[in-house]
């Protein structure tokens, strides 16, 4: 979703903003821009790449030191040069790019321009540019108190950096729902979204809180509320590192991360799995572990591709330690009747942890008392902030706007926490936990194997590039990873595609099954081979395409399916952290044929930051 980044000092701030927008375009976006300050206020934004800006800009004498940028996701208004950020004030004397919604600004609008202002965008950020023009007009106010004032007026979400020409040695940010942090470097600051900017110029940060703002200049940086209350912030290490954040020589990030996940999941396993002890330890959750046994259900919280890991979760909770589960999109959750109280535990999972819905439900089930635990992947993240406890993913940045290895990641932690409940709650044996750790160890060095040779997946791919339309089935463990294939395929290739518990499909898909449907089956669990094994009859007959993924040992799968790709066995409960694999090649090599943006789906973003 939309990124920002700031910077004041004594570089080229046209270097180092392009350079900051390049790394945010993971997040998703439609159009980008940049405002400096040089003589004036310099404007320069453009629908399209941030590429499409460097172009417009490459031959502008520019030699500021100070100025923002911003790729744009529309919310409100169409993709274009004119809704791009930065927006100004009528006299274009500042700047301001915003991360979030301004709920209330129909209403807002509409008083402005009774009052004689003109918008040029149909966006909500110009209107808190003139709301801020309009208060310091009236008030005769200065720049910074009309900014808090307006602040104070919004209703709805933001994170917001501000550029003034008459002040050009200061950016004014602040936060309200939408992640912004400072970074500190030498005689130099920087303001960004998230830490993927500025890594590579400095790795201390300061988190901004809600209802804060600061003003940055190139001495330093003062936070307060924004109603002047003074707070002193505490300053992070970042533990990101350049490396991380670039391709390695893959093609694309997507593919990268697909290839990591054999380390990702070492390291999400890494001093946690004690396999000589014969237990899971996980520091984040020490205190909390009685809660989490006694909880009369634990409501797990997430959207997207945390979601279908959250679904894994529930028949790993449910089988291993015997608790109650259900799952909820976070979206849905929160508006419903709130029946969560001090009984029960939420577990929210976000790789991003700054998912608005997710955050929302965490927010809702807090207050009514009930012990809150997040699975985050982003270290610092909103949503690792504000959970009571958690366990972090440690999958390093994931880029690609398509989940892949946070998925594996949040698969692994809620494995290890069904483990480590299974064994106080005495409903796995020291015998069954001991199988467990063992397989659950020998992940990484499978997850591998199966990497190794993609040849039969890229052949699959290239047979089905234009098919229109794909089924996934699943059964048990397996019917959330039906789902997660199903969405990465419609996700990067923009192919239709529904995953369905394998069972249902006598429900309502087998009537569109031909001889030109595509079934991707997943049939690496024992115990439902039985039953998979007659849905594979059943599509035969009807003459679809069956594309299985089984185990090595499932031969009469294999005979059965057209096409095969095979994968070690292991416990039928871990078997999503392999079978998730193959699906996700086979939706990037999809992809790729058909000359898709992988990395950056169109209308998608990595962070949905708003509601
Ligand atoms: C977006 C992303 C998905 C992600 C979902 C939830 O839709 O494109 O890849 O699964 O948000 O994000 P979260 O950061 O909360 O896991």
């Amino acid at each position: 979703m939309c990124g920002i980044i700031g910077y004041i000092g004594h570089r080229q701030a046209r270097e180092v903003i392009l350079n900051g927008l390049k790394r945010l375009e993971y997040r998703g976006y439609d159009s980008a821009g940049i405002a400096v300050i040089q003589d004036g206020l310099g404007l320069y934004k453009k629908r399209g790449k941030v590429h499409d800006l460097e172009l417009l800009i490459q031959d502008l004498e520019l030699n500021a030191t100070s100025g923002i940028g911003h790729t744009r996701w529309a919310t409100h208004g169409v993709p274009s040069d004119v809704n791009a950020h930065p927006h100004t004030d009528s006299q274009s004397s500042f700047a301001l790019i915003h991360n979030g919604i301004i709920e209330n600004y129909d209403v807002l609008r509409e008083d402005l321009e009774k009052k004689g202002h003109t918008f040029h965008s149909e966006t909500d950020t110009e209107v808190l540019a003139h709301l801020i023009e309009e208060i310091q007009k009236m008030g005769s106010l200065g720049f910074y108190e009309a900014v808090q004032q307006a602040l104070l007026q919004v209703d709805g979400t933001y994170g917001i950096a501000v550029v003034h020409e008459e002040y050009p040695d200061q950016i004014i940010v602040a936060r309200m729902g939408s992640p912004l942090l400072i970074g500190i470097g030498e005689d130099e600051f920087f303001v960004a979204s998230d830490a993927s900017p500025i890594v590579g110029y400095t790795q201390k940060v300061v988190y901004l809180e809600d209802e804060e703002i600061a003003v940055i200049t190139r001495d330093g940086y003062e936070v307060s509320t924004l109603k002047n209350v003074p707070h002193t912030k505490e300053v992070h290490e970042l533990a990101l590192s350049l490396e991380q954040i670039e391709k390695g020589g893959f093609p694309h990030f997507m593919l990268k991360e697909i290839f990591e996940q054999g380390d990702t999941i070492s390291d999400c396993m890494r001093g946690r799995v004690i396999l000589n002890e014969n237990r899971i330890q996980l520091g984040g959750l020490d205190g909390y572990v009685d809660k989490l046994l006694k909880a009369r259900r634990i409501i797990i919280a997430a959207c997207g591709t945390s979601w279908h890991a959250g679904l894994v979760g529930e028949y790993l909770f449910e089988y291993l330690a015997h608790i109650p589960v259900e799952v909820e999109y976070a979206s849905e959750f929160r508006y419903r009747e709130q029946l969560i109280d001090e009984n029960d535990v939420m577990i929210v999972i976000s790789q991003s942890g700054e998912t608005a819905d997710t955050l929302a439900a965490l927010r809702e089930a807090k207050k009514r008392g009930a012990l809150v635990i997040g699975i985050c992947n982003v270290v610092g993240s909103t949503i690792a902030r504000e959970t009571h406890a958690g366990v972090y993913t440690h999958a390093g940045p994931e880029i690609g706007v398509a989940s892949t290895k946070a998925f594996t990641a949040q698969v692994t932690v809620l494995a290890m926490m069904a483990l480590l409940l299974g064994k106080e709650n005495r409903t796995l044996s020291e015998e069954s936990m001991k199988e467990l750790l063992s397989e659950l160890d020998s992940i990484p060095e499978k997850v591998n194997e199966i990497l190794k040779d993609t040849s039969e997946i890229e052949r699959i791919a290239s047979l089905f590039t234009y098919a229109p339309n794909f089924l996934y089935l699943g059964r048990s463990y397996n019917f959330p990873v039906a789902l997660e294939g199903a969405l990465k395929l419609k996700e990067i290739s923009y192919i239709h595609a529904e995953g369905y518990p394998a069972a249902e499909m006598k429900h309502g898909p087998i009537a569109l099954i031909d001889e030109h449907m595509p079934v991707v089956v997943i049939a690496a669990t024992d115990h439902t081979n039985e039953k998979i094994v007659s849905n594979i009859e059943e599509v035969n007959a009807r003459k679809g395409r069956v594309i299985s993924i089984t185990s090595n040992g499932q031969s009469s799968v294999n005979r059965l399916a057209e096409f095969s790709v095979t994968i070690p066995e292991t416990h039928d409960c871990l078997t999503p952290l392999l079978t998730s694999i193959p699906l996700q090649l086979l939706s990037y090599y999809i992809a790729v044929n058909r000359k898709c943006d992988v990395d950056q789906p169109r209308n998608l973003a990595k962070s949905v930051t708003v509601e």
